[in-house]
């Protein structure tokens, strides 16, 4: 095992594997409620960088559903956290914010798609990592879209799985 890069040390609590708790939330005001279960895994290999990738399903069937992977990075000596994202959807972005004791809040600062993506585009993406009292980490992410604005789109819950 490698030793993790010392200027990740604030993010330690984020490695590992996390697995929903229940089901996730899904909302948007065009779409229909739904539920969905989650695997998160947070890695690394001693570089001053941590990998990370999400995985979601189905509720009910298990089908495999949105999936995100990416890395994280730290601007040396400060609280700034930058995630660098792929998603399955064609999206990829840039997400940066502060990390302030173990919660983490992000914001879109590039986003760019598949000239081929469905419509409606999304054009700002704002997600908050809380790891809570009780040792579960939460997730919520809002969007804005093209025709809709900042708006909560998922809330969930998460267990260290071991
Ligand atoms: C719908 C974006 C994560 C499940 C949508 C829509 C957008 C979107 C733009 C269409 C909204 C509309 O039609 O007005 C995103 C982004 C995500 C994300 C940017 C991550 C940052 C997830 C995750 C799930 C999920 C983790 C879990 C399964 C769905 C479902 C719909 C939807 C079921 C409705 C049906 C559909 O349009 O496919 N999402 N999503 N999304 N999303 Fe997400």
């Amino acid at each position: 095992t490698v030793e993790l890069n010392m200027g990740l040390l604030p993010l330690e609590w984020l490695l590992g594997t996390w697995e929903s708790d229940e089901p996730g939330e899904g909302c948007f005001p065009s779409i229909k409620p739904f539920r969905y279960m989650e695997t998160l895994s947070f890695s690394h290999v001693g570089q001053p960088v941590i990998n990370f990738m999400f995985n979601a399903f189905h509720a009910e069937t298990k089908k495999p559903m949105h999936r995100e992977c990416g890395f994280i990075r730290m601007q040396p000596g400060t609280n700034r956290v930058a995630f660098i994202i792929a998603q399955n959807s064609g999206l990829v972005e840039i997400e940066e914010g502060e990390l302030t004791a173990q919660r983490l809040e992000l914001q879109s600062q590039a986003v760019a798609r598949t000239s081929f993506a469905k419509e409606p585009h999304v054009q700002q993406i704002c997600r908050v990592f809380q790891l809570r009292p009780d040792g579960k980490l939460e997730q919520t992410v809002s969007m804005a879209t093209d025709n809709k604005p900042p708006t909560q789109h998922l809330h969930i819950v998460y267990r260290r799985a071991f």
